[in-house]
């Protein structure tokens, strides 16, 4: 099942016209478009929150399948909280009710969870199950899925700062490297694609740091209907661009 799953993907991807021995390392995804999804169809944003998982599930399994290195997916901003308190509470009940799933998802698929974003600052229940999502996969080494809950790119510098400061590091002996060495994940490389749905153009605060030389794609398709498909597409175009990092 496993193995059939993964030449269907490959053989979709290679169909396509992508070269899957020259994937994108790190691929970060911002799920817009859930809430415009919801009212097109005359549902509640709660409703599409939850097809809005459906996807980041499958998008998971694909990502997995194609023997992806790292994926970064932004479940949950540190602006989010301006949003009604039951639209949150229904975010992080949905977030608790399937970190279980994925964490089986993850047993069986060889993936290394990881959560990045203040984690002091939400419930205790939303805390342990995503903790729990971490510890239980802390030795696998397939794809790398690092989930950003109360995130933010600035809280995350902010962050960094604050430890330069305890650690009274002098500034002269300051480099770009203590500072990627205190983010949440010292290891989790640069982005090389940043997708976002919905139609939208920002950046939103996500991964400031690592996706500084991240090549954008952006896709009209709201978050929950955004396929397999539709993800090979961001790799296709990805694979067409030509990459300078500041050189000619
Ligand atoms: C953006 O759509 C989506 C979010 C703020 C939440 C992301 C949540 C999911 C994809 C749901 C499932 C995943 C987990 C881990 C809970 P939006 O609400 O900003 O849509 P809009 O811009 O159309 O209003």
């Amino acid at each position: 099942m496993l193995a059939q799953r993964r030449k269907i993907i490959k053989e979709k991807a290679t169909a396509l016209g992508i070269d899957t021995n020259l994937l994108p390392n790190h691929i970060a995804v911002i799920m817009d478009g859930n809430g415009r999804w919801a009212s097109t169809k005359g549902f509640s944003r709660i409703i599409g929150h939850k097809n809005g998982y459906d996807v980041f599930h499958n998008i998971i399994e694909n990502a997995s399948d194609l023997g992806l290195k790292h994926l970064t997916l932004y479940a949950f901003s540190t602006e989010n909280w301006k949003r009604p308190k039951t639209e949150v509470n229904s975010i992080f009940n949905i977030m608790v009710s399937v970190a279980q799933r994925e964490i089986r998802f993850a047993h069986e698929n060889n993936v290394k969870v990881r959560i990045i974003g203040r984690l002091n600052e939400l419930d205790n229940r939303v805390r342990d199950a995503l903790l729990r999502s971490e510890e239980e996969t802390k030795n696998y080494d397939g794809l790398q899925l690092s989930v950003a809950v109360n995130y933010g790119g600035r809280a995350e510098l902010l962050d960094a700062v604050k430890k330069i400061m305890d650690e009274k590091i002098d500034p002269d002996n300051l480099d770009e490297s203590m500072i990627k060495e205190r983010l949440y994940y010292p290891d989790m490389p640069d982005v090389d694609l940043l997708i976002r749905t919905s139609g939208e153009m920002r950046w939103s605060n996500f991964l400031i740091w690592q996706a500084a030389y991240a090549e954008f794609y952006t896709t009209t398709v709201n978050w929950p209907d955004f396929k397999t498909e539709d993800f090979l597409q961001s790799i296709y175009h990805y694979q067409l661009r030509h990459r300078r990092f500041g050189a000619l």
